[in-house]
C-alpha cells in the first residue's frame, strides 16, 4: 500500500460544469478501486491524498499528473504505508471538499489519528493543515 499526496492549480477558465464532472468521476472510481483520502479544493488549487495498493496508486498518479484540467502539479509525499490512514474515515469513502463547512470531521479525525504516533499520518496531517493555513 501506498499514499501519494501533492498540490495542483486549476488549469486556466475551469467551468463549475467540469469541476462537478471530475468530482463525479472520483468519487465513482476511488470507491471502485477502494482508494480512500482527501481532495480539497479551495482558491483555485487542488490538494490530494490518495491510498490504497501500490500499483493502483502509482497509475492513478500517472494519469492525474496528465489530466489537462490542473497544472503546476507539486508532489509533497510519495509512500509507503502499512495501512490505509483514511479507512476509518467517512467510512472508508473518498471525501471531496469545496465548502469548510464539513471540515470540522477531518479535524477531528486528525486529533484522532495524531495520538496513533503514525508517521506518515502524521506527515499528511501536517500536509493538510499548511495546505488550509496558507489558502483562507
Ligand atoms: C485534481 C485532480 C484529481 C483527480 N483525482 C482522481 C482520483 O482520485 N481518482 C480518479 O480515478 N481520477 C482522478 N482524476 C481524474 C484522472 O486524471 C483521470 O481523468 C481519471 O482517472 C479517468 O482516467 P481514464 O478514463 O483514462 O481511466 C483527477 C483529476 C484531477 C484534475
Amino acid at each position: 500500500m501506498k499514499a501519494i499526496c501533492y498540490i495542483s492549480n486549476f488549469a486556466k477558465g475551469l467551468s463549475h460544469k467540469t469541476i462537478n464532472e471530475l468530482i463525479e468521476n472520483v468519487n465513482s472510481n476511488n470507491t471502485q478501486e477502494h482508494i480512500t483520502g482527501l481532495l480539497i479544493l479551495k482558491n483555485k488549487h487542488f490538494f490530494q491524498i490518495i491510498e490504497g495498493e501500490s500499483q493502483k496508486i502509482d497509475t492513478l498518479f500517472q494519469k492525474i499528473k496528465k489530466d489537462k484540467r490542473h497544472k503546476g502539479i507539486i508532489k509533497l509525499l510519495d509512500t509507503d504505508i502499512e495501512g490505509k490512514i483514511f479507512n476509518d474515515y467517512n467510512g472508508g469513502k473518498f471525501e471531496i471538499f469545496q465548502k469548510y463547512a464539513d471540515m470540522k470531521k477531518l479535524y477531528l479525525y486528525f486529533n484522532w489519528i495524531k495520538n496513533a504516533n503514525y508517521l506518515p499520518a502524521e506527515k499528511l496531517i501536517h500536509l493538510t493543515t499548511n495546505f488550509l493555513k496558507h489558502n483562507t
